[in-house]
């Protein structure tokens, strides 16, 4: 090949070369092995002697020509490949202005909590303390403290989970009433306390009925406590839950722990009394179960019974969420559905 077909070979070569780089490394690799130092068109050039001398002149112009069309287009497509590269980021940068914010999704508490902060507001209000014994109990503070010694019939009352012998998960709030009595000084003052917490029971899930549930507990002891001070207690919680235009009536019951024993109705809120599906047409709902604390509890928690006495009451807070918010099914409490939890707000008071 002479030098003029070299020329031509290298031009059509490198062109190609040039358009294929697509980035600028690649074409920097180009532009050294074309036009480099000791590229190919500088070995072109140290050939020139195999030229004659009267065809250098031509030859040195072609290889300068060759050299400034290689500079242009290396520049060219350099300035292609930054200009793709502009252009690729602005297109991965780019942001859609009309689209709409992303939604923060906002929690919301649940039905049971609302109401037991609720309640338990109310009650620090009056002056009660708050307490919250073990989930995993004692026989002896559920069940032996408070008036129900082993084998006493009213033991199957609440079909317990036994762990062994001696400990049980609590089936009642109950133990918490002994766990504070014990403790407390009446020197300073009368005992007010409501304890809430979870309870569990060996029982069959339907849809009143769940194996864990939450109750509230309620005791106030003091010298001169009343069946009267119990009746106004329960009636301002029920109107606080379920309405001011609320009644009350006291039927008669038994618990071991309470003599006398009661359970609480209230008017239905649904039908104001008139009767309906809800208070299946007697006009009233059972909401909880209370009485006079009975002298045996307070005598196992060393409290003398003679000069003092107190009421107790058990509320169930499922209960009470299922009645306010017209739920019919327990189970959608400790299922964790969303779609069932984010419907409940807390009502400003
Ligand atoms: N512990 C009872 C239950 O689980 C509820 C209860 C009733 C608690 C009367 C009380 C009470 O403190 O006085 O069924």
């Amino acid at each position: 090949m002479d030098l003029f077909d070299r020329l031509k070979e290298l031009r059509e070569r490198g062109l190609a070369e040039i358009a294929k780089a697509n980035d600028e490394k690649n074409l920097n690799d180009v532009r050294v092995k074309l036009i480099g130092r000791k590229g190919e068109l500088t070995e072109i050039l140290h050939s020139m002697s195999e030229v004659a001398p009267e065809r250098r002149r031509e030859v040195g112009q072609k290889v300068n020509n060759l050299r400034d069309l290689f500079n242009n287009k290396l520049d060219d497509a350099k300035d292609n490949i930054v200009q793709t590269l502009v252009e690729q980021r602005l297109e991965e940068e780019k942001i859609d202005v009309t689209l709409p914010g992303r939604r923060m999704h906002m929690g919301s508490e649940h039905p049971i909590n609302i109401i037991l902060d609720d309640l338990e507001e109310y009650f620090i209000g009056m002056g009660y303390e708050v307490v919250q014994g073990p989930e995993i109990e004692t026989d002896h503070y559920c069940f032996e403290m408070m008036n129900l010694p082993k084998d006493h019939p009213a033991r199957d009352m609440q079909a317990t989970f036994y762990i062994d012998s001696e400990n049980l998960l609590r089936s009642q709030t109950s133990g918490d009433q002994a766990r504070v009595l014990e403790k407390h000084d009446f020197t300073k003052g009368p005992l007010k306390m409501v304890g809430p917490g979870k309870v569990y029971r060996r029982d069959d899930d339907d849809a009143t009925h769940s194996h864990q549930f939450m109750q509230m507990e309620g005791l106030v002891v003091d010298r001169h406590i009343t069946m009267g001070d119990l009746k106004g207690t329960l009636e301002m919680i029920a109107r606080h839950i379920f309405g001011q235009d609320r009644e009350t009536r006291l039927r008669p019951s038994y618990f071991p722990f309470t003599e006398p024993s009661v359970e609480m109705d209230v008017s239905c809120f649904n039908c104001d009394g008139k009767g309906c599906p809800i208070c299946k047409f007697t006009g009233w709902i059972e909401v909880l179960g209370a009485g006079m604390v009975h002298p045996n509890v307070l005598e196992n928690a060393g409290v003398d019974s003679k000069n003092y006495s107190g009421f107790a009451f058990g509320v169930g807070l499922d209960r009470f969420a299922i009645l306010k918010y017209g739920i019919d099914d327990i189970r959608d409490f400790y299922t964790n559905d969303i779609r069932f939890l984010g419907q409940f707000r807390k009502e400003e008071r």
